[in-house]
C-alpha cells in the first residue's frame, strides 16, 4: 500500500514538472511546443538600431512572430555585447523555447552558448555570424553571405570606374574605406571580399580604412578625417553600409566636392535612402544586403520547436543596384 502511495505522488510530481516546463525539453528532437498546442516562445536579442537596415530588420521580426503565432520576447542590446549576454542569460533563466539573436561581434559567445545548449534551448542565428570552436553550440545561421557582398561591391568598382567616372584618372586609384563595427562579421568579410576583388588590379589601393560603427554620424566623422588627411587625392569611397554612405556624402559635400562625381560611392545594404542618394547622383552603387529576414526566421523557429532539423546555413539571395536603375525600383523597395 505505502509503495503505490509513492508511486502514485511521483507520477504526480513528475506530470507536474512537465507541465510547469511547457512539455518535453528544448532538444532539436522536440519541445512538444511545435504542434499548436500552446504559442511557441521566441528570445531574440537585436543589435541596437544603428542603421536604417537594422530599423527595418527589427520591423520585418516583430511583425513575423505574431503572423506566425510565436510569442517573441525581444531585447534591444544598444550595440553592447554585454548586453546581449545579458539577454541571451535571461531568456535561458526564462525557459523560452529557442533563442535567436544577431551578434554584434564574431567571438566571445562561447560560455553562454553553452548555458543555452546545457539548458536544452536550441540556439538560431540571424544575420552575422559567430566564431565558436563548437559549432553545435547554434543550430543556423539565416542571414547574407557578406563576403560575397564585399566582392560584389569590388567588382562593379573594377568594371565601372576606368571607363566611367574615373575614365581621365591616370595612375593609382585611391580608395578611402569605411569600415563597420570592429570585430562584426560584416566588417570582417565586406573588407575580405573587397579587398580579394581589387588585389586583380593594383591600380586599386586602399589608403585608409578605418570604423564608422556603421553610423551616418560616424561614417560623416570619419570621412571629415579622411578628407583632411587626403584632400582631392581620394577617388573612391567603398563603405560597409549605406549609412556610413549618407554621413559621407554630407562631409564631401560640406568640402566643397560632387558626392558620386568627384568621389565614386559604393555601398552595401539597398536602403531607401540609399536609392534617394543615387537618385540624386551622390551614390554610385548599392550591393543589396536584405534585412527582411523575419519571415525565414519564424519558419525555422517552427521546424525546430516541432523537431525538424534546419539547414546549418540559410543564404539570402541578393542583388547589386547602380544608380542607372534606382529611380525605377525605388518604389518598388520595402525597406
Ligand atoms: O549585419 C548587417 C549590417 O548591420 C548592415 O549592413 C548594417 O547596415 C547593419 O548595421
Amino acid at each position: 500500500m505505502k509503495s503505490l502511495i509513492q508511486m502514485t505522488l511521483a507520477a504526480a510530481a513528475a506530470a507536474l514538472l512537465v507541465a510547469c516546463s511547457g512539455g518535453e525539453p528544448n532538444a532539436p528532437g522536440g519541445n512538444g511546443n511545435g504542434n499548436g498546442s500552446k504559442p511557441i516562445v521566441l528570445g531574440f536579442s537585436q543589435i541596437g538600431a544603428e542603421s536604417e537596415w537594422r530599423t527595418a530588420n527589427t520591423r520585418s521580426i516583430q511583425e513575423a512572430a505574431p503572423a506566425a503565432g510565436i510569442t517573441l520576447k525581444f531585447s534591444d542590446a544598444q550595440q553592447k555585447q554585454e548586453n546581449q549576454i545579458k539577454a541571451l542569460r535571461s531568456f535561458i533563466a526564462q525557459r523560452v523555447d529557442v533563442i535567436a539573436f544577431s551578434p554584434v561581434v564574431e567571438t566571445g559567445w562561447e560560455t553562454v552558448l553553452r548555458e543555452a545548449k546545457t539548458a536544452n534551448i536550441p540556439v538560431i542565428l540571424t544575420d552575422r555570424a559567430v566564431e565558436v570552436s563548437d559549432s553545435t553550440l547554434y543550430l543556423s545561421l539565416i542571414g547574407s553571405d557578406f563576403v560575397e557582398e564585399g566582392r560584389k561591391a569590388g567588382r562593379w568598382l573594377l568594371e565601372n570606374y576606368s571607363t566611367g567616372a574615373g575614365k581621365d584618372v591616370k595612375g593609382d586609384i585611391n580608395i578611402v574605406e569605411l569600415q563597420g563595427t570592429v570585430g562584426s562579421a560584416p566588417a570582417n568579410d565586406r573588407k575580405k571580399g573587397f579587398a580579394e576583388i581589387i588585389a586583380a588590379e593594383p591600380r586599386f589601393k586602399i589608403i585608409r580604412s578605418q570604423t564608422g560603427d556603421f553610423t551616418r554620424a560616424k561614417g560623416k566623422e570619419v570621412m571629415e578625417a579622411f578628407l583632411k588627411a587626403e584632400g582631392k587625392k581620394i577617388n573612391v569611397l567603398f563603405a560597409h553600409n549605406d549609412d556610413m554612405a549618407i554621413g559621407a556624402i554630407q562631409a564631401i559635400e560640406e568640402a566643397g566636392l560632387k558626392p558620386g562625381t568627384d568621389i565614386t560611392i559604393v555601398s552595401i545594404d539597398g536602403v531607401k535612402g540609399a536609392f534617394e542618394a543615387m537618385i540624386a547622383g551622390k551614390l554610385n552603387v548599392t550591393v543589396e544586403c536584405s534585412p527582411l529576414l523575419g519571415p525565414q526566421l519564424m519558419d525555422a523557429v517552427k521546424q525546430v520547436a516541432a523537431g525538424k532539423e534546419i539547414p546549418k546555413r540559410i543564404v539570402t539571395e541578393e542583388s547589386v543596384f547602380p544608380k542607372e536603375t534606382a529611380a525605377q525600383v525605388l518604389p518598388t523597395r520595402k525597406y
